[in-house]
């Protein structure tokens, strides 16, 4: 594999070129220092800790130096839903469907433990994976060295302030982050404005013809409308309330305003249009794009009927909730009402491609 020899990191602030110096890197435009902590670079004045277990990621981290990444999960995580999430690639399969090719320079944005940038860094050319969660980070760090990785450069970075030059990236990766912009985010804007900023920086850094793939879930899942709890609040109803509704739910339960802003599907493709970004293609990931089985293409009524067979068969199981969205689904499929957009406006969550147009 490739080794990157120099990597052309722009200063986050005023996107002026950086001097190298021993300890980090250097902006003269505006005078700003970056540090390099531990082998990664912090390109950002804004670090923070996403998954809110600090203690468990730092032992992560000393026990993957010691026993190895893997063994790490192991301890730290035992066989959880969340170990696993960390350390399986699968869910980057996804990443198939935009034009990834050996000539690739991808950026992994919100790269988190890095499941995407360790699928797409053996199909690329070059990975660059910015995480403002230093541990993670890291971790990622440690596990490609560990694994022999070459073509993928972690660095703790700042969404909104990339620390990279314009036209750069011929794909951009969102998966599970836009979701999360706002929520770190300390300037009085909305939610919606500070989405729309991060995806203005993207654009910024993708090349003309480039690809942006996103995977969030949908505000409208049918699963919310039956109580089921907002994946990032910990919340019931909070999605598919009014904007300002949700926020007091929050605001009273403890939580402070409502932030994690998730989008129907054609709140998305008004979103991205907003930051002048071209919806190029639409897929249903099962079950979810954090967990992938299939990939339904929500053009292709074929693979819905295929989709809402699967749903059928993986709610058989035990429990009240599965049998009544068992009963459900197999009406949807009786009543043939896939066929009118059903996954569209109900499905749990959404992989999207957009593009930068080349005019
Ligand atoms: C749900 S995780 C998704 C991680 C990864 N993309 C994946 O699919 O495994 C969301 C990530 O977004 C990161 N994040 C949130 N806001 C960010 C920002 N402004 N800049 C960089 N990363 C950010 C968080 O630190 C966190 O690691
Ligand atoms: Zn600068």
């Amino acid at each position: 594999m490739k080794e990157i020899e120099f990597i052309h990191y722009v200063c986050p602030f005023c996107k002026g070129s950086f001097e190298r110096e021993v300890y980090g890197y250097y902006c003269e435009n505006c005078d700003r220092r970056f540090p390099v902590k531990e082998g990664i670079p912090i390109l950002t004045d804004s670090v923070n800790c996403w998954d809110f277990q600090s203690i468990k990621s730092k032992q992560l981290l000393t026990i993957s130096e010691e026993r190895g990444w893997s063994k790490a999960i192991q301890e730290v995580y035992g066989y959880s839903d969340y170990g696993f999430w960390i350390s399986d690639v699968s869910r980057g399969c996804g990443v198939l469907l935009t034009s990834i090719n050996k000539e690739s320079r991808v950026l992994d944005a919100g790269c988190g433990w890095g499941a995407l940038s360790l699928f797409a860094a053996p199909i690329a050319d070059e990975v660059h994976a910015i995480d403002s969660t230093f541990d993670a980070v890291k971790f990622l760090a440690i596990r490609t060295r560990q694994e022999g990785i070459e073509n993928i450069c972690p660095a703790v970075g700042d969404l909104l302030k990339l620390p990279f030059p314009e036209d750069y990236f011929d794909i951009v990766l969102l998966n599970g982050v836009l979701e999360w912009i706002p929520f770190f985010e300390e300037s009085t804007s909305s939610p919606y404005h500070i989405q729309l900023s991060g995806l203005r920086e993207v654009k910024r850094v993708l090349k003309h013809g480039g690809e942006i793939y996103l995977g969030i879930e949908n505000r409208y899942a049918l699963k919310y409308f039956l109580g089921a709890r907002d994946e990032h609040t910990g919340l019931p109803f909070v999605t598919i309330l009014p904007r300002r509704l949700a926020s007091a739910v929050s605001r009273l339960s403890g939580k402070g305003p409502y932030r994690n802003y998730t989008y129907s599907l054609s709140g998305l493709k008004k979103l991205f249009a907003k930051s002048v970004l071209k919806f190029a293609k639409v897929y249903l990931p099962l079950k979810s794009y954090r967990e992938i089985n299939y990939i339904v293409d929500l053009n292709d009524l074929k693979a819905q009927a295929f989709g809402i067979d699967f749903l059928i068969r993986h709610m058989n199981s035990e429990g009240i909730k599965n049998r009544l969205y068992y009963l459900f689904f197999l009406f949807v499929k009786v009543s043939q009402l896939y066929r009118l957009g059903f996954f569209k406006r109900f499905g749990f969550s959404f992989i999207m491609i957009f593009k930068k147009s080349m005019n």
